[in-house]
């Protein structure tokens, strides 16, 4: 920031935790992560749903963050949240236009709470504030503040994937959505791959105009946009897996095992990650190669999540029947290959599980970044370490190009590459894991917030005066 400056971090989900808690996906677990270095304000949904909901955010401190918090009115947690957030941009921003659906009320409630927030949040700012708003949920809340008034520096930071033009002129008043981001003064993108969409959106439908240094100019204005990776507190949740409580919970796992390998998967249940695809791999796997039967076990760990929507009510049940149709056609008496879990654990009991797994399975059909692949790197043992599988469409594999990269979409490759992950020799696991980890290490959470901000002081300076030349021109 500059100097005295406060970071104003703005998110739909925020969470209030330590490291003992449960968090909701990368989301939280990235922006708490960084928060917890700079210190700042934290702003957004309580969790909470009331009928009335108060016009005052509630206020709470944690260590060097002040927390603020709305309740959502039951009807915008059906519009706003389960609706256009989840039914409309999640889908359609993870490539699933055939589970795209546009509800035109939805739609207004999705502007109306984000003008409510930054509304609620306006008596907060003080002048010399950066502020950073995060994922899809938001996307007009600078348009919002801009209205009232507020010339602070505006970041934007999408976790998700960004899709190709050709999808996104698919969503009903997406000029209006795009025209929103300019009210930013940087955009953030997980890669650059979301990037090129982005600006490949920008030229073809707005007729921008893109310079090499990442400007982008429509809709009357220039920003900034770049792709910043997000990354993990590396040694902390290397550090996680020595706690009394990774420890024991790892003990009591691999004493439950036998001796069998653990390959693990940790993901929210969420149709994106590609969970039916992940477990009919694994069946391919016992198939193909019968050695596996009895020998290795498959531990599914998927937290509930968003599950007032129909959607991920379908995929949960779609989970639960080939989970119970693997276990009916290969477990013996003794022994049962999937573990499947419906419940969400703590990152230090995680950290314990992932350093006893010999492989760690990342297999979405499209993820922003996902999170569980660095922490899966971060938690293994230098000198035994596992292996990663890692899908190619995960922002991920971009810089973890020494996992096994796979397409999840073609379970036999998915099959066997888990089968060569077993058998690697240690001095490639080792190799693998040693160059994975550097980067991870050069590349985590503070790196990425420490860009980010300078980056965003950068564009502001940058958007002054190329506004200062259009209007002298
Ligand atoms: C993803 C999204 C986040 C979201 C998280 C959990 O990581 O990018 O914005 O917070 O999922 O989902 P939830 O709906 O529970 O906040």
């Amino acid at each position: 920031m500059n100097g005295s400056g406060r970071l104003v971090v703005v998110s739909n989900r925020v969470t209030q935790v330590t490291s003992r808690k449960v968090l909701a996906g990368g989301l939280a677990a990235g922006v708490l992560a960084a928060l917890r270095e700079s210190g700042g304000i934290w702003f957004g949904w309580s969790g909470g749903i009331t009928d009335q909901s108060s016009p005052e955010p509630n206020h709470a401190t944690n260590g060097k963050i002040t927390y603020l918090t709305c309740d959502l009115s039951r009807r915008d947690f059906e519009e706003y949240y389960n609706g256009f957030s989840n039914r409309t941009l999640w889908p359609l921003f993870h490539y699933r236009l055939d589970l795209t659906v546009f509800d035109r009320l939805q739609y207004e409630s999705y502007l109306r709470v984000n003008r409510h927030f930054a509304t609620r949040l306006l008596p907060y700012l003080e002048e010399d504030d950066t502020i950073w708003v995060h994922d899809y949920h938001l996307i007009p809340f600078a348009e919002e503040l801009r209205k009232m008034g507020v010339d602070a520096p505006l970041g934007f930071f999408l976790h998700t994937p960004f899709p190709p033009a050709d999808l996104l002129v698919a969503l009903p008043r997406h000029e209006k959505l795009l025209r929103a981001l300019f009210a930013y003064d940087l955009i953030g993108f997980q890669t650059e791959n979301d990037v090129r969409n982005f600006r490949d959106y920008i030229k073809r439908e707005a007729n921008g105009k893109l310079d090499g240094d990442g400007s982008c100019t429509a809709f009357g204005r220039t920003i900034q946009v770049k792709a910043f990776p997000i990354g993990i507190d590396t040694e902390d949740f290397a550090a996680l897996t020595e706690t009394p409580e990774a420890k024991r919970q790892r003990h009591i796992l691999e004493k439950s095992v036998m001796e069998r390998d653990i390959i693990i998967g940790v993901d929210r249940t969420d149709y994106s990650k590609g969970l039916p695809n992940r477990l009919k791999a694994f069946e391919l796997l016992l198939e193909n190669y019968p050695v596996n039967r009895g020998r290795v076990h498959l531990l599914q760990i998927t937290p509930p999540s968003r599950e007032h929507v129909p959607e991920y009510v379908e995929i949960q049940t779609e989970v639960e029947g080939l989970s119970g149709h693997i276990n009916g056609r290969f477990a013996e008496f003794d022994w049962v290959p999937i573990r499947y879990i419906h419940k969400a654990y703590n990152r230090r009991i995680l950290a314990g599980f992932f350093r006893a797994a010999r492989v760690g399975l990342v297999t979405p059909l499209r993820d922003g970044m996902n999170l569980v692949a660095k922490e899966y790197v971060a938690a293994q043992d230098p000198d035994d370490p596992g292996v990663l599988v890692l899908s190619k469409f995960a922002g991920a594999a971009r810089q973890m190009d020494r996992a096994l990269i796979v397409n999840p979409y073609d379970v036999n490759q998915v099959a066997d590459a888990i089968q060569v992950a077993l058998e690697m020799p240690l001095d490639e696991r080792q190799a693998r894991w040693r160059a994975m980890m550097d980067d991870l290490r050069r590349h985590d959470i503070d790196h990425w917030r420490r860009t980010f901000i300078e980056e965003l002081h950068n564009a502001r300076v940058a958007g002054e005066a190329s506004q200062r030349r259009a209007l002298s021109a």
